[in-house]
């Protein structure tokens, strides 16, 4: 018999031209605007937005104020959506090339594949040694027990004045777009510990880097950031877009600008633009409220976005596992890093995904410890017992794209730091 799955595709393509057609979404936003972007404005209450757009060609989503008694703004974007008193935003179910589907799913399953990672062997700290999957895996510092990817430091043995194992691992699988989603139960805490999910070029930091979740033992919020090696500037005034505060929003009132290039002369002592996260979105609490979900939204051409949510604020579309997750419904992200004419989108190439736990570091996470760098490194070597938090405790990393939308290309070439 002839294989005729070669048709199917084309039935698909077919079935979403033809019966798909765009509805009201739920989700409004009080007090949110979709700025710029009018196709048009029609007299109306904010009730009848909706069927506005719906009737309108090209539109995606409205805004709703009380112009000349109360006026739709019909948008062609969902975005950039920011606070605006006495407006209220509304959006359209996507259309079909808006939607993101899933590329790739890494789980516990398929996680330990030594395809799909690269274990890097690192001295993260003077107390830190990455070591190989074999190594971690004898240490039992890996296991996929209940489904689920447990990666930790060792927790058993002393190491006196030597460096305790750690993991630090890169995909293989390299991006230049795409929606991220990190499911996890428990993010490395205590025992002087600097954990990060986040993502880099091979030449760093011309290729650029992007911090997802990364803080210290210390801290009970996230710290995002971005960094490359050329001009990128942020608004300061884009803290409108986000929830997070600027960390650097104190710094430099000469200008409204913000330098993400590690080489600005003008860089302060957080290189990169960094972004502080809300309290409890990391840490011990974190870990107490059951984890949660971080995700990373890359549009290639206009923003990389950020979201830390911790349970029971997760989004129904990640809870449920949705095959079609819509970040436009997830309001306000808690970091917004706009790109284009003042931060080209070719500051970020080819990007990794890394995971890693980092101890101490006289930078950071070793200095603000009680005694200094010097005590914390002798707690990482001689007390394995502080260490029993130290461990990541992973659901899934998902990676969805958009129709049209480059995918991670697979590389078997480790990228960064080699
Ligand atoms: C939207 O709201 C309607 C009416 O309140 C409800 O029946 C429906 O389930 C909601 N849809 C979603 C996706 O939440
Ligand atoms: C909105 O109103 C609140 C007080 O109701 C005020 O604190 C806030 O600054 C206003 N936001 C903007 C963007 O004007
Ligand atoms: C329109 O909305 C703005 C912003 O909320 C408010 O300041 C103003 O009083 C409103 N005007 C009318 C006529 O309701
Ligand atoms: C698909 O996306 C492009 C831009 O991203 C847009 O111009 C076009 O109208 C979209 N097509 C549909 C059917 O929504
Ligand atoms: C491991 O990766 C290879 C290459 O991508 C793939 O062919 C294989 O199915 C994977 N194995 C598992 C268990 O996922
Ligand atoms: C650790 O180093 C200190 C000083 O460098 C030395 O006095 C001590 O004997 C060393 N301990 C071990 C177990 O090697
Ligand atoms: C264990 O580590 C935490 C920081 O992660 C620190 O505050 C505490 O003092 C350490 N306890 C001991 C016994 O070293
Ligand atoms: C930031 O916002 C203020 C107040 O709206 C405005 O005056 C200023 O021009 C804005 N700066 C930039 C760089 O957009
Ligand atoms: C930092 O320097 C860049 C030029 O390198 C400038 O555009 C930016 O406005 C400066 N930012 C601050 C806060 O001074
Ligand atoms: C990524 O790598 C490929 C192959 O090495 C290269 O052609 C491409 O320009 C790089 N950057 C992007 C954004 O794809
Ligand atoms: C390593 O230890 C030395 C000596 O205590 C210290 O000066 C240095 O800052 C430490 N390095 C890091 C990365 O913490
Ligand atoms: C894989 O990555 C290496 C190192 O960055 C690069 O030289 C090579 O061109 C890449 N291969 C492909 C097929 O893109």
């Amino acid at each position: 018999m002839r294989n005729l799955e070669f048709l199917l595709p084309l039935l698909f393509s077919f079935y979403l031209t033809e019966v798909y057609s765009s509805s009201c979404l739920n989700t409004t936003y009080q007090n949110l605007n979709i700025f710029g972007n009018d196709l048009s404005n029609a007299l109306g209450s904010s009730s009848q937005c909706c069927s506005l757009c719906l009737a309108a060609s090209g539109c995606v989503a409205w805004s709703w104020d009380n112009t000349t008694g109360g006026t739709c703004w019909l948008k062609s974007d969902t975005q950039p959506l920011g606070r605006q008193n006495g407006t209220t935003s509304g959006l359209l179910s996507p259309s079909v090339n808006q939607t993101y589907t899933l590329n790739k799913y890494f789980r516990a399953s398929n996680w330990f594949n030594n395809s799909y990672w690269h274990w890097d062997l690192w001295a993260l700290t003077n107390v830190t040694k990455d070591v190989s999957q074999a190594t971690a895996q004898s240490l039992g510092m890996i296991n996929t027990n209940n489904g689920k990817v447990y990666m930790g430091v060792d927790m058993v043995n002393k190491y006196p004045n030597g460096t305790r194992p750690s993991i630090q691992i890169q995909s293989l699988f390299l991006y230049n777009s795409g929606l991220f989603i990190l499911s996890l139960d428990h993010m490395p805490a205590g025992g002087g510990s600097w954990p990060a999910w986040w993502f880099t070029g091979g030449n760093w930091p011309y290729d650029g880097e992007i911090d997802v979740l990364e803080s210290i033992w210390a801290q009970d919020y996230n710290q995002m950031g971005i960094i490359v090696g050329d001009t990128c500037l942020q608004n300061y005034n884009d803290s409108n877009y986000m929830t997070g505060e600027w960390y650097d929003k104190s710094v430099g009132v000469t200008s409204p600008y913000y330098s993400c290039d590690k080489f600005a002369s003008n860089a302060t002592a957080r290189e990169g633009c960094t972004v502080l996260g809300a309290h409890g979105t990391f840490n011990d609490k974190f870990n107490a409220a059951g984890g949660g979900a971080y995700a990373m939204q890359w549009v290639r051409d206009k923003y990389i976005r950020i979201w830390n949510f911790v349970k029971p604020n997760v989004p129904a579309d990640i809870l449920n596992e949705s095959p079609n997750p819509n970040p436009d419904t997830w309001g306000l992200p808690a970091a917004h890093y706009t790109l284009g004419p003042n931060c080209s989108p070719d500051n970020f190439q080819n990007h990794t995904m890394m995971f890693d736990i980092a101890l101490c570091g006289a930078g950071w996470a070793g200095n603000v410890f009680p005694g200094g760098e010097g005590a914390c490194e002798n707690m990482v070597q001689n007390h394995p017992e502080n260490m029993t938090e130290t461990y990541w405790l992973i659901n899934y990393v998902k990676v969805f794209n958009r129709p049209g939308e480059p995918q991670g290309v697979y590389n078997s070439t480790c990228q960064f730091g080699c």
